[in-house]
């Protein structure tokens, strides 16, 4: 329609002035000049047509706004009957829009390990801490508002989000879907400004933990600032960076955080040594960033605003983590104090409910958001052509999600997705890690062993076909052994690219994806998963081709949806989460040297659960190829 509309109104225009005897250039340049205008209508026209098109989406669109929740919060439920009212407090005045602030110069978040002998910064930033822990519970700046903030969102405290002025009946999560990274980037930003105020100090900003990183000595430790001095530095004080925060202390400096975490192994005081956790967690970062190429892989799905997020088990609910989601859950356990008996409530960072009430968790988070940039930066490295570019979602329901928080000034501000995707413009960026960022990078897992394929040629123990297909929309379990299935494959389509980000089939990302995988809330839930490695086990190598990724599954206070209508909170240990469950295959199965896409593959899942946990199963409802 725009190229009819063009071409019909540049054949009614004349060409210059006929009856004048321009010849040559002056001909020449008035053509030029009409040709320009005729560029700018045609560029005001394709823009308007734009702005059309994105005003019927917007119409149609369905964006979570988090506007006005506060009127519509509930406690929350934890375990043993207890509650929490994690509800935010009423603003004092009108509810502003978010700005971009002046910035006048990048404020840089830099490395905790870097900066724990830091006196001034740690002294600092405890005294922050200090002044924001006295706030009366009342000012939305107190530091327990500021974990309230956390908890209310991911525990679903909030009935809903309005559509049409009307609130809808399925309460608010930010977790498991595209609204993850965005909003803990808000958090972090309106979190760190308060901290700032509080000293006076607009430049101050948070630490971040730079667990990835396996160059730097202490890098990947609970970073010091953060636990007691050992030995104690006089001159520094930190107590309200850890004051009041339940944490495993085993895993304490000089522990280094495994990603591989083994809680068995650890209860039996068995670590690993340093070369294996190095290359346990250069694979797995390598797995859960380099290897999630597309939006949806790295950020999460699209927020599902038709279905129940919350723990009441909605059938029809599909949520997905991305892989910044999974592998920083990891991270959450590795602090908390989970099944400690000794702290039965779990009150810490492997719930999520209690996650911020450690001062860490800010300092977790950071790095989170730093791996988002560095997520937007990597080449492809990934897909069969090699040529695609990483980027966030142009989904005008991602872009207008909004959601409130409380800033410096006690205001509360509604922010939108859309302002969070540059750290520049919020004046924010990270002290450059790309060395340390380089190990995960570039890491390549070691060959596979024992290779499956290779005993093809030789005598072939077993092949895909001796192993059950999954069962669609059956209940398939997975208990506390490893399960293999077979999975049929076929090669991508045209049919395939569409409401994906790409344009080329050899641009597309080959997946694995568990449906509806039936959580119970309360209970932590990991498991590993290998392709054409039928025997993978307990005692499998993380760092070998044949691994594809974790899921891991954080337990977190629960609000059933009776609550929705009675407003009082259950606790209930029967409640599920039902989420998709998505691992990368496509660069895996070429460096097992399988080609072709018509060769059928095992998938198997090692389930590691908690001992307590040893007798339950957890069910999912199929396992297919898909592309993304
Ligand atoms: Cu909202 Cu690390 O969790």
């Amino acid at each position: 329609m725009q190229f009819h509309w063009l071409a019909t109104s540049m054949s009614s225009v004349k060409m210059g002035d006929s009856s004048s005897r321009q010849q040559g250039w002056g001909r020449i340049s008035a053509m030029v000049l009409q040709t320009r205008r005729r560029l700018k209508w045609a560029s005001y026209l394709c823009s308007t047509v734009l702005a059309l098109q994105y005003l019927m989406q917007s119409a149609e669109a369905e964006p979570v706004l988090g506007t006005s929740l506060f009127r519509q919060c509930r406690p929350v439920a934890l375990a043993n009957n207890k509650t929490e009212d994690c509800c935010l407090p009423e603003p004092e005045r009108e509810p502003i829009m978010f700005k971009f602030p002046e910035v006048k110069k990048m404020l840089v978040r830099r490395p905790a390990h870097e900066l724990a002998n830091d006196v001034e910064y740690v002294n600092k930033y405890n005294l922050a801490y200090k002044r924001m822990k006295e706030l009366p519970r009342d000012d939305p700046r107190s530091f327990l508002r500021q974990w309230h903030v956390h908890c209310a969102f991911c525990v679903e405290a909030f009935l809903s989000r309005y559509l049409n002025g009307t609130p809808t009946p399925y309460s608010l999560q930010l977790h498991y879907s595209w609204t993850f990274l965005p909003w803990h980037r808000m958090m972090l930003y309106y979190h760190e400004r308060i901290l700032g105020s509080l000293i006076n100090d607009p430049e101050f900003t948070l630490p971040f933990w730079n667990w990835d990183n396996q160059l730097d000595a202490g890098a990947a430790q609970m970073p010091q600032m953060f636990v007691p001095y050992n030995p104690p530095n006089p001159a520094i004080e930190n107590f309200y960076l850890y004051e009041g925060a339940i944490r495993d202390q085993n895993h304490y400096p000089p522990r280094v955080m495994t990603l591989n975490f083994k809680p068995a192994e650890d209860k039996a005081g068995i670590i690993p040594t340093p070369e294996e956790i190095r290359d346990a967690n250069l694979c797995m970062v390598w797995n859960m960033v380099v290897n999630k190429v597309s939006a949806e892989e790295y950020l999460g799905v699209k927020y599902n605003t038709s279905a129940d997020l919350s723990a009441a088990g909605n059938a029809n609910a599909s949520a997905e983590s991305g892989g910044s989601e999974i592998l920083h859950n990891t991270a959450h356990e590795w602090v908390g104090n989970l099944n400690n008996p000794a702290f039965p409530d779990n009150e810490d960072m492997g719930v999520f409910t209690y996650s911020g009430r450690d001062p860490l968790f800010y300092s977790h988070h950071g790095n989170v958001d730093r791996l988002w940039d560095v997520w937007q930066t990597l080449p492809d490295g990934v897909t069969v052509d090699g040529t695609r570019t990483r980027k966030e979602f142009d989904d005008v329901d991602f872009l207008e999600t909004e959601f409130t928080f409380f800033d410096e000034n006690k205001d509360m501000v509604r922010m939108k997705v859309k302002d969070t995707l540059s750290n520049a413009k919020l004046g924010i960026m990270y002290q450059d890690m790309s060395e340390a960022d380089s190990l995960w990078i570039n890491h390549k897992p070691k060959a596979s062993k024992p290779s499956f394929r290779a005993s093809e040629q030789t005598q072939m123990s077993s092949t895909p076909d001796d192993y059950p297909e999954v069962v669609a929309n059956a209940n398939n379990t997975i208990g506390s052994t490893p399960v293999c299935f077979k999975l049929h494959r076929r090669a991508p389509t045209k049919a395939d690219l569409k409401g994906t980000q790409v344009k080329h089939i050899g641009e597309l990302s080959e997946g694995v994806v568990m449906e509806k995988v039936k959580i119970p809330e309360m209970m932590y839930v990991r498991f590993d998963v290998y392709v054409d490695f039928p025997s993978a086990n307990l005692d499998s190598d993380m760092d070998q081709s044949d691994y594809v990724g974790t899921f891991t599954h954080l337990p977190s206070g629960v609000a059933s949806m009776e609550s929705v209508t009675s407003q009082i909170p259950v606790a209930n240990e029967n409640l599920y989460r039902e989420l998709n469950v998505r691992f990368t295959t496509g660069l895996a199965l070429r460096r097992l040297g399988i080609e072709d896409y018509s060769t059928d593959i095992t998938v198997t899942i090692v389930p590691r659960f908690r001992d307590h946990d040893a007798n339950r199963t957890i069910t999912f409802s199929n396992l297919k190829q898909e592309f993304l």
